[in-house]
């Protein structure tokens, strides 16, 4: 039975790519353009190599991609005819720490349909390790089903995945032999790059489309999720959370009800509670500083809860439905949301940000609403600090309409992805313009009109000033994924019909997005005092550059399916010291909650030009 499944992808990169070798040369466009072995990698509609029509002046070619940027697709050399390709339909991608790998994973093929062939060495595995630099991937076998998991990565880079769907032994699909993956954790180790299944660890109950978050210590929250397929008549959300502890590889919070009020999971429309928004906050009550702070949000009605020591989950805050109809943060109508840039001159103040999202039909027959456009709009919310959070301001605060904001994008879109770039702004890429994607009980996909163009998103400028309207890829992706890097794929494109258990039509293909800053001079990072650091240590990145860096950020690798990202985050770093070719940064503290212990990608700007390759280092 197909499920509202029939979606999804994402991914985010470690590195920006310049196409350009000549670092200090100020206008040699031609001899930039000659230059192709400044290219680090493989790409097939490279412009010196033909493909996609140049323009005749190759200055204002590369004007453009100043502008614009560009988006390519990545050759892999180990396909006979060079296609791109990832190997699985990347449903789900998790850039692995200290690499160009993304591990991804999609469903299993189908029976029969015309492009339901896998791919070269895949056979009927469903996950593969896939190398942004070489364009290749290796198969990495995995036996209890996927698809539609949640997934983080802990503080030592183990990717942890829980939930998925169900086996299909004694199915007539033709790779039978995918085991219930529903209830079960999986552990990845980018090391070996194997799975394992955790023997004897069994969720509370199905999770199908839960969201994972991990907290500084290493648990993992795992909320809702479905119990079972949807398109069977039993199918029915599971609301509820469970606690698995990474470290000592145990479910230490068993299916923990909670009152979200009655409206959170339970009572809205069934197929707007997957993949629910989770947010880890920044917050710390002083008189219970082993607490958490979760902000959840679905599609009319959010919610800030509490997780106390004793593991209670409770909520300090309803808030209401955002206004706009169709502005949604679950799946199948989901908008992508995410938590803005952490500034420490700011007191790493919390605004919250959605962008786009789906027609919120009646239930999940899709009868009169599939057809209908996307939300267009970008909704953002100023959280009050914690002190006023834990005084009970809230109500006060929700009605003074400094602290919401509602925008306008130049298409409206679901599905799409918001990726945090290493300079504070955010690129939104890929989705659709019309429908939902997934989420019918009628077999298939009703999203339309890819959002092929991305934007670019600045939230610090002037409102009416913020959106920039980047290049323009040729694979429609539905809540596929790119990033600083781009990298994407979608499961099938318009029109998809379920046949078996995943669509025809799949799109293994995976594009490079180089942003505009990929075609200027761009610092680079020599060196690193430390590689390893302690909360508030402070080290010293060397550069070269034409002109002195002027901030330093940090971003953690990311996660990401279904539009969402959970943990993804972008940091500033409070900065000193800042010399020709060095500048000393500041860790933030462990007390400000604002990074979890783990790897980063460590950049520095000069303004708006990030480094043209990050350097990664642990935190904790
Ligand atoms: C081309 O790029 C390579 C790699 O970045 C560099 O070493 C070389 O000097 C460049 N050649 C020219 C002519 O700029
Ligand atoms: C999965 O991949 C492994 C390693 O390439 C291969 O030996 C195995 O046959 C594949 N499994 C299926 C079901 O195709």
């Amino acid at each position: 039975m197909a499920g509202p499944a029939a979606a999804a992808v994402a991914m985010v990169l470690a590195v920006l790519v310049s196409a350009s070798g000549a670092a200090h040369a100020s206008a040699a466009y031609e001899l930039r353009l000659a230059n192709t072995s400044a290219i680090p990698f493989h790409l097939l509609d490279n412009p010196f190599k033909g493909g996609r029509a140049l323009l005749a002046d190759p200055k204002e070619q590369w004007e453009e991609w100043e502008r614009i940027g560009r988006y390519s697709q990545i050759a892999n050399p180990q396909m006979p005819d060079k296609h791109s390709s990832t190997g699985q339909v990347a449903i789900h991608s998790v850039l692995l720490p200290q690499s160009y790998k993304i591990l991804v994973f999609g469903r299993n093929l189908p029976l029969s349909g015309p492009k339901s062939k896998p791919e070269p060495g895949v056979g009927g595995n469903v996950s593969t390790v896939y190398d942004v630099k070489t364009g290749t991937y290796v198969v990495t076998p995995n036996y209890e089903t996927l698809f539609c998991a949640g997934h983080t990565i802990a503080s030592d880079g183990m990717v942890v995945a829980a939930g998925g769907d169900m086996g299909v032994i004694g199915g007539k699909n033709r790779y039978n032999f995918m085991k219930e993956g529903r209830d079960v954790v999986r552990l990845f180790d980018r090391k070996t790059l194997k799975w394992t299944t955790l023997p004897g660890v069994k969720l509370s109950e199905y999770r199908w489309y839960p969201t994972q978050v991990v907290l500084p210590d290493d648990r993992v929250i795992i909320v809702s999720g479905f119990l079972d397929d949807p398109g069977r008549p039993t199918g029915k959300p599971a609301p509820s959370i469970d606690i698995f502890d990474y470290k000592t590889k145990r479910i230490t919070v068993r299916k923990s009800r909670y009152d979200l009020g009655k409206k959170f999971f339970t009572n809205i429309t069934p197929g707007y509670q997957l993949y629910p928004t989770v947010l880890l906050l920044p917050w710390t009550d002083p008189d219970a500083p082993d607490d958490h702070f979760l902000l959840m949000y679905t599609c009319r009605t959010g919610q800030i809860v509490r997780l106390t020591k004793d593991n209670q989950f409770l909520p300090l805050w309803n808030f209401p439905g955002l206004e706009p109809q169709g502005m949604c943060a679950a799946f199948s109508a989901m908008g992508s949301s995410v938590l803005m840039p952490f500034r420490p001159e700011r007191d790493y103040e919390v605004e919250f940000a959605m962008f786009g999202g789906g027609t919120q039909g009646k239930g999940l027959d899709c009868k009169g609403i599939c057809n209908e456009p996307a939300s267009k709009y970008i909704f953002r919310m100023k959280l009050p600090t914690v002190k006023q959070a834990l005084a009970g301001e809230w109500p006060k605060y929700w009605a003074f309409t400094g602290a919401k904001q509602y925008e306008e994008m130049p298409w409206p879109r679901v599905f799409a992805d918001a990726v945090l770039l290493p300079n504070g702004k955010i690129l939104v890429c890929n989705g659709a313009q019309r429908g939902v994607p997934g989420g019918t009980i009628d077999g298939g996909s009703t999203a339309k009109q890819g959002a092929y163009t991305a934007l670019l998103y600045d939230p610090d400028k002037p409102a009416g000033k913020r959106i920039t309207t980047l290049a323009t890829s040729k694979i429609h992706r539905r809540g596929s994924a790119a990033g600083r890097l781009g990298n994407a794929k979608s499961e099938c494109v318009d029109n998809c019909k379920e046949g078996g258990l995943a669509p025809a039509g799949q799109e293994y293909r995976a594009e490079l997005l180089q942003l505009p800053y990929a075609f200027v001079d761009r610092p680079v990072i020599t060196s690193v005092s430390k590689e390893n650091v302690k909360y508030g240590e402070k080290i010293t990145i060397g550069y070269k550059h034409g002109k002195a860096v002027t901030a330093a950020t940090i971003t953690p690798p990311s996660a990401n399916t279904h539009s969402t990202n959970m943990m993804q985050r972008v940091i500033f770093l409070k900065t000193s010291g800042v010399t020709p070719d060095s500048i000393t940064v500041e860790l933030p503290s462990l007390k400000s909650r604002v990074a979890n212990p783990g790897y980063y990608m460590l950049w520095i700007l000069e303004g708006d030009v990030p480094a043209k390759e990050a350097r990664w280092i642990k935190l904790g």
